[in-house]
């Protein structure tokens, strides 16, 4: 099986796959607006201590299964739970994952396909000269077209399996190396050019001056669920991408990389929007519309705004795809573990998401008032319980199998450390990451 030979090419390959997996969406347009949401300082105060106390340990922990295993999610957990005398049942957690990121796919492609709109708007001159009412009033129209979103939400997922078709290593490795770096490089422009307007001194005051009555437990918990989205941790997405890590690299420095360079795209994406929000009198608690509005108004007012403005889209656009990518990777991996060809695995999926992708398209107009479930419509519901609740039941688990079930020593080779190393590793998760997230989740259900 193809899956248990191929390998990343280098380290940095590996760090930059893992890296495009984790910035994405959940950094520029889910961050922001969950934080407008959730009270600013407070909640950000609360999102990079679950990265450092639980994101970034089982994220450790879920590569370190992929790695260990060298296959599929699925088989990966199935065969080192026997190993380990444990149940087979085990591998149905990466089914569990499976489905975690079909949901999670479903609206991505969708949101995704609004960064094509912009960006297709922005290279047509669209934005030049409006205001920001006029630019609320645009987005809001096109949330009201489902065949433009439509369309929009066909492209980006054509997109996102056709790479996945043709094996990720080989897909991947160069989109990450070229992109990467470039999107830092504009995201450190804009917030250089929001240090200029007078909207920054708010919003930095709104970022980093936590008011700490502002945490109840239900924003503990939308912290915790965000550190797992934006990680990409929780969905043995990042497992599926430990099968082809390569031998000789050490797991934490990489993905203690990750975690660094993940979280300072959030906190540029953070001071840029922020400062416009601030800067046009804007309400921070606006919505998941939040990116969509601001940016292009941020935009407008610099020289060569237009062509900015379409070159921060594209690289938006760009790392969604390598985010979108591995969304899919571990339902891909499944089908093929369970002996499909890649092909037809990457239609397989690719349609069915499609389809429930749909019903996020029609939650913006025909559907809009469907709530099928606790009061939500299909919207809010794929961006809210997988992300809220799977994502951390995942990871729980996933640490579980890591730290006390998995024979040591197997786990200790996947982490790629000394003794002193594992144990620290192996403290941290069985005692500080597994006990958070089962009181987080147990309060924030309750
Ligand atoms: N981390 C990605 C983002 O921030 C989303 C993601 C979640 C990817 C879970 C893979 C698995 O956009």
């Amino acid at each position: 099986m193809n899956a248990t030979l191929e390998r990343w090419g280098s380290r940095r390959a590996f760090i930059l796959a893992v890296t495009g997996a984790a910035v994405g969406l959940g950094n520029i347009w889910r961050f922001p607006y969950i934080t407008g949401e959730n009270g600013g300082a407070a909640f950000l105060l609360l999102y990079i201590a679950f990265v450092l106390l639980l994101g970034l340990p089982v994220m450790m922990a879920e590569i370190l299964i992929g790695r260990a295993g060298r296959r599929s999610p699925m088989l990966s957990l199935g065969h080192l739970a026997t190993a380990a005398g444990a149940s087979a049942h085990w591998r149905w957690l990466g089914l569990f994952g499976a489905f975690t990121v079909f949901c999670i796919l479903s609206f991505y492609s969708v949101v995704s396909g609004w960064s094509i709109e912009f960006l297709v708007t922005s290279i047509n001159g669209g934005f030049v000269g409006a205001t920001p009412a006029e630019v609320g009033a645009g987005f809001e129209a096109f949330l009201g077209d489902p065949a433009r979103m439509t369309f929009n939400h066909t492209l980006f997922l054509a997109m996102t399996m056709l790479v996945v078709a043709a094996g990720v290593a080989k897909g991947l490795e160069r989109l990450n190396n070229l992109l990467m770096p470039l999107l830092y490089v504009l995201l450190l422009l804009l917030a250089g050019y929001a240090a200029t307007t007078e909207g920054f001194a708010p919003a930095l005051a709104w970022l980093f001056r936590p008011d700490l009555a502002a945490i109840t437990p239900l924003v503990v918990m939308h912290a915790m669920g965000h550190a797992f989205f934006t990680l990409a941790v929780g969905a043995c997405a990042l497992m599926a991408y430990g099968a082809y890590m390569p031998e000789q690299q050490s797991l934490p420095r990489a993905a203690g990389a990750v975690a660094v360079l993940d979280v300072a795209v959030a906190l540029l994406a953070g001071i840029a929007i922020f400062s416009v929000v601030f800067a046009q009198g804007m309400d921070p608690g606006e919505g998941p519309g939040l990116m969509f509005v601001t940016l292009p108004i941020a935009f407008a007012e610099l020289p060569w705004g237009a062509l900015w403005l379409s070159v921060f889209f594209l690289l938006l656009l760009l790392a969604t795809w390598t985010s979108s990518i591995n969304l899919a990777e571990p339902m891909v991996a499944t089908l093929q573990g369970a002996g499909m060809r890649r092909g037809p695995a990457a239609a397989a999926v690719g349609v069915a998401v499609w389809l429930v992708g749909l019903l996020s398209v029609l939650s913006f107009s025909t559907l809009a008032e469907w709530r099928p479930l606790f009061g939500m419509n299909v919207f809010d519901l794929v961006t809210t319980i997988p992300t809220e609740i799977f994502l951390p039941v995942g990871g729980l688990l996933i640490a579980i199998f890591a730290a006390w079930v998995m024979r040591r020593e197997e786990a200790r080779a996947a982490l790629g450390v000394g003794e002193a190393g594992f144990r620290l590793w192996q403290g941290v998760v069985r005692w500080v990451s597994i006990p958070l997230a089962f009181v987080v989740l147990i309060a924030g259900l309750l």
